[in-house]
């Protein structure tokens, strides 16, 4: 496996038609580790997944994977070349069972779909339990696992997910980490937006903080954590 990045984002700047949400982001994201963007409320966070993916257009910058120009490519041609996203609502179809949310994730597959789905009720077991309910019955927690369950059918190579453990009882946050550091394990590049700071940038290899559109800085996560400023601005002092 490589050890560089294999998405880049390259001075970023999108909106939608009006003044740029997000300005100048350029962010990178190496296989098996865990990429945070962090910042609050209003910051660009969900924008710039959003443009990444695909669902907007950059008015400037650039995204490459594998060093490849991607940019201005729709979703559905970055999801073939390996970027799931799992939005931050609305991730999952509520009326069809987990099963077929399964099916529907894995749908620009040729093959192995049996396969895949039974390797990730082996990652999510409480998916296999649950796989004749109609998602609309899953508890937020089991909805989030099944949102990056799908995301994962395609075999991405990143996987980005925006706000994963929000609104989840710190028992469902602890289980999304783990389920999170184990498809890390297997190579795919995991970008993580949050706003629950603390417990993301102690996960992350490399996290931005995002303020009013723009990169306000980036590090290693633990040492952002370390760092007076980013604690009293963006983090908030422990309880
Ligand atoms: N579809 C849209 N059309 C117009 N403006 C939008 C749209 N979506 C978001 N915005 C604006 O873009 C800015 C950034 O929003 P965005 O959702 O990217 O922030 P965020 O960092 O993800 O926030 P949150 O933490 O609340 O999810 C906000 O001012 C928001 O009002
Ligand atoms: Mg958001």
């Amino acid at each position: 496996m490589s050890s560089g990045p294999v998405l880049v984002t390259r001075g970023l700047t999108a909106g939608y038609g009006g003044p740029p949400i997000i300005q100048d982001i350029s962010i990178e994201a190496t296989p098996g580790r865990v990429t945070a963007i962090v910042g609050p409320n209003g910051a660009g966070k969900s924008t710039l997944l959003r443009t990444i993916t695909g669902v907007i257009r950059p008015q400037q910058g650039q995204v490459l994977l594998d060093g490849e120009d991607v940019t201005g490519l729709a979703p559905e041609q970055l999801i073939r070349k390996g970027i799931a996203y799992v939005p931050q609502v609305q991730n999952v179809f509520p009326t069809l069972t987990v099963h077929e949310n399964l099916e529907m994730g894995g749908y620009t597959r040729t093959s192995g779909l049996r396969e895949r789905i039974d390797q990730l009720y082996a990652t999510f077991p409480d998916l296999r339990a649950a796989m004749k309910r109609p998602a609309r019955t899953l508890s937020g927690g089991q909805r989030n696992m099944l949102a990056m369950a799908r995301g994962l059918m395609v075999d991405p190579s990143v996987l980005l997910l925006d706000e994963p453990s929000t609104g989840l009882s710190p028992r469902f946050i602890a289980a999304v980490w783990e389920r999170i550091r184990l498809v890390c394990s297997t190579g795919v590049a995991v970008v993580v937006v949050e706003q629950n700071t603390r417990q993301t940038l102690a996960q992350a290899a490399w996290a931005y903080v995002m303020v009013l559109g723009k990169n306000r800085l980036d590090g290693p996560g633990p040492d952002l954590l370390r760092d007076e400023e980013v604690v009293n601005l963006y983090v908030g002092r422990l309880t």
